[in-house]
């Protein structure tokens, strides 16, 4: 038997423990061990009834997500779990499910085949395939809707959310909760049902009859507009509704069939790619894993404006008391009220309670001095962005904050160690470059000065797992990995305008794309006044004679800021919608005109390769010069920080499945229409596109070097 599963006896009750670290994934020899063991466990005359439980920290967190490339590429034969929950349905001893932390995908599909399942208050059951681009391959579209119903059944498969504890037991996915310890509370279980008829989940079909066909519709639309071009939820809300019509058997084969057309498309390599990546960029090739971190029990945070306010937010969602400063009492009040707003509209939503809320608010603590910065553990810095202030404010610090605080700025595009230079501990100086709105998105950039020391970066990279976020490491350099790599996506986007695509016809190719929204959009959202202040302040290192965008400061100079003044590249109603508009579509002209452009029609393939093939370009420079540590990293920061379709897996994947040659072909064809200044191929983009080789390969290899 694999040594992944083991089977015990305690008494009249066999249990089947399943010991396959980290998650208890059910990789090769796991699913043959729970077979063997089901069937060894009936055959004893002295068993009663079976318990299967997870050791660790869960019950099955799924297939074996590693898994699915080598099938796909032919390495393993696919995975056949039907095979082995039909035997545990068919065992003669009732089999009770005993579920601790997660039962998710194939593990929830385990569970199911099981005639019992019993749950600790804080496990979570779930069907997360869709986010992987799949669906439920082990008869989960099945299954799942004989016990929660097909409403549910049809939201759990096409969405992917988890459910708690205790609404899996109103759904009738569970049976029980059990209070206290779970073993001995599900042997308790298995031998108060031990000799009751034992019902099998495959023959229950009083929830099917239910099913409303609206269901299906609504579904179908929801998942049409928020899993944008994505077709694994249509084919699990499919598969769902194969139940209602089919038998067992035939609806099993109908999910199996779709199951596998999702497991061979991009979409699923892209998507499993990402969940790994996320994974990846926590492992940092020279910070060995057992770095000493700091305790990080306090924090400060400089400035509450739109930043500092939702870093504030961050820390008190992590338990962690956080002291806020501000200049002004007014500045602090507006900073406090907007807090209190976001947490009130989040306790209206139903998300935490109003005492949960109050805990929060209790945590943060606003004041217009430094008092009690000399305790703080960690300082923020998140004042207004300029040289001079950023500096005055970390020599300020450096004067009062304890020897082992760590001094963070959130700047976006200034220089850490000319920051540091403000300090007499460079070592303790690094970037938490958050993304607006703090509160809310996900990735958080890292940034590593030149004297920035490991204990910091391990610290850092920690406390970005406490507030919930996806660290990235990023080298210093203007704008880092996602800001800098922003710059000639957003460029090539003005240029388009420029040479004759509508405003429209750019920010709609690029949303169809996938991006959760076009470039302009995103410029005119963020504010064309930033973009213009920095321009203004970085004027000085333009290089002469290179083409520049030209119609965002006209419009700022016009006053149109974007969505803040309801006019920027587009027009805004009330609702702030997006509207075509005329005087922009004439400005554009005017300044074509002025600039000598001449003006033609642009197709689509024309924008989506201009604007990627730009973003992707400055990614392998910075790769190249080791600002990203890998590509991995760059899409990870794009994903999860400005909107790339993750079911593209980022840029560097995307550009993989183009095909680096063809990228690099692209490339060139532009640098000799546009110039080596502004298109100049990466010479790292040269190198694997000659070789025929792709930035996930070029990965590994630095990956297997650094281990
Ligand atoms: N297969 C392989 N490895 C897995 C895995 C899986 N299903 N789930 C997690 N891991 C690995 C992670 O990559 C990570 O490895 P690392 O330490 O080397 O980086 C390690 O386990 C720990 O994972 P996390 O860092 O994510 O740990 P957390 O405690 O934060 O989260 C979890 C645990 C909630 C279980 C989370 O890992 C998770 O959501 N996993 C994926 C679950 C999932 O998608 N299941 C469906 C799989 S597809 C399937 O089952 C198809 C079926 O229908 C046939
Ligand atoms: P903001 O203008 O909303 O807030 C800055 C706040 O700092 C103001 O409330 C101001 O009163 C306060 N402040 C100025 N000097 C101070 C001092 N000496 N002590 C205490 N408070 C002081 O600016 P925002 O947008 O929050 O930006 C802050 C920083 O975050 C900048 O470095 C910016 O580049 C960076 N950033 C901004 C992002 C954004 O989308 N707004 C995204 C990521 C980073």
């Amino acid at each position: 038997m694999n040594d992944s599963v083991k089977l015990a006896r305690r008494e009249d009750i066999a249990v089947i423990t399943i010991d396959n670290p980290p998650v208890n994934a059910l990789s090769p020899g796991v699913p043959e061990g729970i077979l063997a063991s089901v069937k060894a466990a009936s055959e004893d005359p002295a068993v009663k009834a079976v318990v299967l439980i997870g050791a660790g920290s869960t019950f099955i967190a799924g297939a074996d997500i590693r898994e699915f490339g080598k099938m796909t590429a032919g390495e393993r034969p696919r995975i056949a779990l039907y095979p082995m929950l039909l035997a545990i349905e068919d065992s003669a001893k009732p089999v009770v499910m005993a579920i601790h932390g997660q039962a998710f995908g194939g593990g929830l599909e385990v569970a199911m085949a099981g005639h019992y399942r019993v749950i600790v208050p804080g496990a979570q059951v779930g069907q997360p395939e869709v986010k992987l681009g799949l669906i439920p391959g082990a008869g989960g579209t099945q299954r799942l809707p004989r016990l929660a119903g097909v409403a549910k059944a049809v939201e759990m498969c096409a969405f992917g959310e988890p459910v708690a504890a205790q609404e899996a037991l109103a759904l009738g996915i569970v049976d029980r909760v059990i209070e206290g310890d779970l073993l001995n509370g599900a042997i308790a279980f298995a031998r108060e049902i031990a000799g009751r008829p034992a019902r099998k989940t495959r023959e229950r079909d009083e929830k099917l009859g239910q099913a409303d066909p609206a269901v299906f519709a609504s579904a179908r639309d929801t998942a049409r507009k928020t899993r944008r071009g994505q077709p694994a939820p249509l084919a699990a809300i499919d598969a769902v509704e194969a139940a209602t019509r089919l038998s067992f058997e035939e609806g099993c084969q109908e999910e199996a069939r779709l199951f596998h057309e999702c497991l061979f498309s991009i979409q699923s390599k892209a998507l499993i790619y990402a969940f790994f990546g996320e994974r990846t960029v926590s492992k940092i090739p020279d910070i060995p894993k057992d770095t000493k971190a700091y305790d990080i029990r306090s924090a400060a945070v400089i400035g509450a404006g739109t930043m500092g306010g939702g870093i504030t937010m961050n820390y008190a969602n992590a338990g962690i008391p956080v002291r806020v400063k501000e200049t002004s009492q007014d500045a602090l009040d507006r900073g406090i009220a907007t807090i209190r707003k976001n947490y009130a509209a989040s306790v209206q939503k139903g998300r935490f309670s109003q005492a949960a809320m109050d805990e929060r608010m209790a945590l943060i603590r606003p004041q217009l001095n430094y008092d009690g910065f000399d305790q703080a553990d960690i300082i923020v810095e998140a004042v207004f962005e300029g040289m001079a202030l950023k500096k005055q404010v970390f020599a300020e610090i450096d004067a009062i904050a304890k020897s082992s605080c760590i001094l963070a700025s959130n700047t976006s595009t200034l220089d850490i160690d000319e920051i540091a230079s403000a300090t007499k501990r460079p070592q303790m100086v690094i970037g938490h470059h958050f993304f607006s709105p703090a509160n809310v998105m996900r990735l958080l950039e890292v940034v590593r000065g030149k004297a920035t020391s490991k204990e910091v970066i391990a610290t850092s990279m920690a406390l970005g797992k406490r507030l919930k976020k996806v660290a990235v490491l990023a080298g210093n350099c203007r704008g880092f990995i996602g800001n800098r790599m922003l710059a000639p996506y957003f460029r090539e986007a003005q240029f388009l305008i420029e040479e004759g695509a509508s405003v429209e016809s750019v920010n709609r190719t690029l949303y169809d794309f996938g991006w959760a929204m076009g470039p302009l959009a995103v410029s005119d959202l963020a504010g064309l006044d930033v973009g213009w202040r920095i321009r203004k302040e970085f004027q000085h290192l333009e290089k002469p004679g290179v083409r520049v965008p030209l119609v965002a400061d006209r419009l700022c100079e016009m006053g149109r800021f974007g969505q803040k003044t309801g006019r920027g590249f587009s027009r805004y109603d009330e609702n702030r919608r997006p509207l075509p508009d005329p005087e922009t579509a004439a400005l554009i002209d005017e300044v074509a005109r002025e600039a000598g452009i001449h003006r033609r029609p642009i197709a689509p393939e024309e924008i989506v390769d201009r604007c990627l093939f730009a973003l992707i370009n400055e990614g392998a420079w910075l790769l190249g010069e080791g600002i990203a540590l890998r590509a991995v990293d760059i899409d990870v920061v794009y994903v999860n920080g400005y909107g790339f379709p993750a079911w593209r897996g980022g840029p560097m994947f995307y550009a993989d499945t183009v095909g680096l040659d063809k990228v690099l072909a692209r490339v060139e064809e532009f640098e000799a229409r546009h110039g080596s200044d502004l298109w100049s191929p990466a010479p790292l983009l040269q190198q694997l596109a000659r070789a025929g080789q792709t930035f996930a390969g070029y990965d590994k290899r630095g990956i297997e070097a650094s281990a």
